[in-house]
């Protein structure tokens, strides 16, 4: 297994083209099966998890092209079953269960495993499945889904920690070719929602509300193929921003959305960084001392827990007492452990961490664990004293597109050593 070597103390100076959004690309390559018809999916991120869900489609019968971030899926002919060992690989596998109960309606796709964040339920989905018509059975750790048809519904996606992601993604794909009108309730607003509804849109889905609470689909016929491409990663751009405030210098993304970033951006101006955006840029450098914060993920528009980690790593060099609260993923705290083998002080009351800033960090071998907790420790290693040495970097390679290349290209000294 790859590991990669930190070597802190180099300051980021320059820009980072940000890659398209991981978790918009992986509901949205899915939603081609809708259509026998061709779909040309461009500004897809060259990562592992992008590898498996591509997997995944060709062996559900899709063909599937794909050169330098343009993906080609032709889904003629399918079939509905994903077996336990590729959805294993990746909890978002199960965003193939709306699709294939839209056009087929049945499924039937490993239940997939939880992961080191917390157990990863998907009780939301299959109740928003069961509204829809379909019958639902757990079988041999399979969900089997089954819908004589499928007619417009009244559905709510609250759960016990506020709405879900995929599963707002998942009912909306099994709702565009059911009969009559859906109204999803209390729906997650995440940009990579409002992306896939205009990913369906374009394929010719009746979809109104995206991005809002309240979604309404109604339901046609059929969907014909398209040519679409996938809104900037807003936490590639968010870690690459929380990078340079934790290495120093001035650094600027670009090829990003600033109106999908502001619940990342307030929170570093508060921490004491300048922080201004263009068109499609935002830049970061250091104003002075770094100010301890008080931290609390919720959905959108609120702070991502997918920054949640970075944050941790960033307030470490904060002098002062800072609380980070994770309403989401209450366990999301991997990093904990392996921030506090690097000097960090923290005290962890899930689901949240106490962090008393010391300002300093030393290189040592830590572990990654999961893909934010792993960016999170490559963060720290930028400004740690001597070489961080992160293992099991296989995490990162999930979700971030070349990240040790793209710092490196900006100042950092990053090595990867071939396992
Ligand atoms: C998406 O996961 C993202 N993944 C996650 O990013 C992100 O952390 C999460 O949304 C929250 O923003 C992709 O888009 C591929 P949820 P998702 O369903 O949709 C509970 C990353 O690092 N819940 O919104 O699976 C759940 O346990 C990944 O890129 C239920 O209780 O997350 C959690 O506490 C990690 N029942 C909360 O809701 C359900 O049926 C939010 O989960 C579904 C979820």
């Amino acid at each position: 297994m790859d590991k990669i070597l930190v070597h802190g103390g180099h300051p980021l100076r320059g820009t980072v083209r940000i890659s398209g959004s991981k978790n918009s690309s992986l509901p949205i390559l899915a939603a081609a099966l809708l259509t026998r018809e061709r779909c040309v999916i461009r500004g897809v991120p060259d990562l592992s998890d992008i590898h498996y869900m591509l997997t995944i489609l060709s062996h559900l019968g899709c063909e599937v092209e794909r050169a330098s971030g343009v993906v080609i899926i032709k889904a003629e002919r399918i079939r509905t079953e994903a077996p336990y060992e590729l959805v294993r690989k990746m909890r978002a596998s199960v965003c193939v269960l709306g699709p294939l109960l839209g056009r087929e309606h049945e499924a039937c796709v490993s239940l997939p495993g939880g992961c080191v964040i917390g157990d990863r339920p998907i009780d939301l989905h299959l109740r928003g499945f069961e509204a829809l018509g379909a019958a639902v059975r757990v079988q041999g750790g399979n969900i089997k889904l089954f819908a004589p048809s499928l007619r417009g519904s009244s559905v709510s996606m609250r759960g016990s920690h506020g709405t879900t992601v995929l599963g707002t993604g998942n009912v909306m794909m099994a709702a565009v070719l059911a009969d009559g009108i859906t109204e999803i309730h209390d729906a997650a607003e995440e940009p990579e929602v409002v992306d896939l509804a205009n990913f369906l849109i374009s394929m010719g889905a009746k979809i109104r509300g995206a991005g809002t609470r309240h979604i309404v689909v109604e339901g046609v016929g059929e969907l014909h193929g398209t040519d679409y491409t996938v809104i900037p990663d807003r936490i590639e751009a968010g870690t690459m921003l929380v990078a340079g405030a934790i290495a120093g210098g001035e650094l600027t993304v670009n090829h990003v959305r600033p109106d999908h970033l502001e619940a990342v951006i307030a929170p570093l101006q508060s921490a004491g960084f300048h922080v201004e955006s263009g068109a499609k840029s935002v830049t970061i450098r250091p104003n002075g001392s770094v100010s301890p914060l008080h931290l609390e993920t919720s959905p959108y528009p609120g702070f991502p827990t997918d920054m949640q980690a970075q944050m941790c790593a960033l307030l470490v060099r904060a002098p002062g007492v800072s609380v980070v609260t994770d309403h989401v993923f209450p366990q999301r705290f991997m990093h904990v452990a392996e921030l506090s083998r690097m000097g960090a002080q923290i005290k962890l009351q899930h689901p949240t961490a106490v962090i008393t800033g010391n300002g300093s960090l030393s290189g040592a071998p830590v572990m990654a664990s999961d893909l934010r907790a792993s960016a999170a420790l490559l963060l720290a290693g930028l400004a740690a004293e001597g070489v961080t040495e992160i293992n099991r970097v296989y995490h990162i390679d999930r979700g971030y597109e070349h990240i040790d290349d793209k710092l490196n290209d900006v100042g950092a000294k990053i090595e990867r050593v071939k396992a």
